[in-house]
């Protein structure tokens, strides 16, 4: 049986904590009373977030697509502040690709970052973890990870991916008492939203998605998923046979008209 981490346990470790989602949950868990490492290139904005909090949050500075640089990381983090009972696994970019003008790179960074990084998080974590017979692990997708979106074949497909590993490590962590979700928000307004250019109904503010995160890190559930009112509409357009929500997608987002020029 699995169960959520608790303070007694350990420190929570967070990538992707120098701006939007990642910064905002720092915040909440430390005011919360837990012990936060966080990680993310920008040490400068790790270093002012830590001084908002002294001794309860831990600056890591870390490139994730650095698998060597990530495990040892992880090493330092348990050796000097003692084990990480949950990693909320959030770094991430968005990079828009347009089909008819493709970017291989774009595809590139983007695996690298959101995948293969959190690939690196997750095998520097789930050994040790299992060995403990407890931890938990807190993925963040997204609502596009569930179905296809115009310019999104680089991020949606490597949020995709992460969904169908976290459903895989949850099938296989639940016997050695470790506690994997995922978290697909909809949504939310940091600094990755800066380069979306489409409308972006029900978007909510980075503090409101922490506060939806935190409780959802203390329940059982799988899925972490908000604002409930869009992912479930939006799942229930993807639950359509795919020929029929390709066309609702295309008609919706404006990319049934015929292009420009
Ligand atoms: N905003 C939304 O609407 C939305 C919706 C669904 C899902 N999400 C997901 O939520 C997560 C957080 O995004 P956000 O919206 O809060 O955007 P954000 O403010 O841009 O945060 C992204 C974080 O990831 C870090 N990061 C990027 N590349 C990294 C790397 N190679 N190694 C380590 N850290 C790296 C960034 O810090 P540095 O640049 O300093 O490294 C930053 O702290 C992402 O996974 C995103 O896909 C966001």
């Amino acid at each position: 049986m699995t169960r959520p981490a608790t303070q007694a346990d350990g420190l929570v470790w967070i990538t992707g904590a120098s701006s939007g989602i990642g910064a905002a949950l720092a915040r909440r868990l430390a005011r919360q009373g837990w012990t936060v490492a966080v990680s993310a290139r920008g040490e400068d904005a790790l270093k002012a977030l830590a001084a908002e909090h002294p001794g309860k949050i831990i600056p890591v500075p870390l490139d994730i697509s650095d698998a060597d640089a990530v495990a040892q990381a992880v090493d330092r983090i348990e050796a000097e502040h003692g084990p990480i009972a949950c990693a909320v696994l959030n770094a991430g970019i968005y990079i828009p690709v347009h089909a008819e003008n493709p970017d291989y790179q774009a595809y590139a960074k983007t695996f690298a970052v959101n995948l293969n990084g959190t690939a690196a998080c997750v095998s520097a974590l789930t050994g040790r973890m299992a060995k403990r017979r407890k931890g938990q692990i807190a993925i963040v997708s997204s609502a596009t990870g569930v179905g296809g979106m115009p310019t999104a074949s680089a991020y949606g497909a490597s949020k995709a991916a992460l969904i169908n590993m976290a459903e895989c490590l949850a099938i296989e962590l639940h016997r050695y008492g470790v506690h994997i979700q995922v978290i697909t928000p909809g949504f939310v307004e940091t600094p990755a939203q800066d380069d979306n250019e489409f409308p972006k109904p029900f978007m909510i503010s980075a503090e409101e998605a922490a506060s939806r995160i935190a409780s959802g890190l203390r329940s059982r559930r799988f899925e972490i998923t908000f604002p409930r009112r869009f992912t479930l509409a939006l799942k229930a357009i993807y639950a359509l046979p795919r020929a029929w929500h390709i066309a609702l997608v295309r008609r919706q987002t404006g990319w049934s008209k015929p292009p420009e020029g």
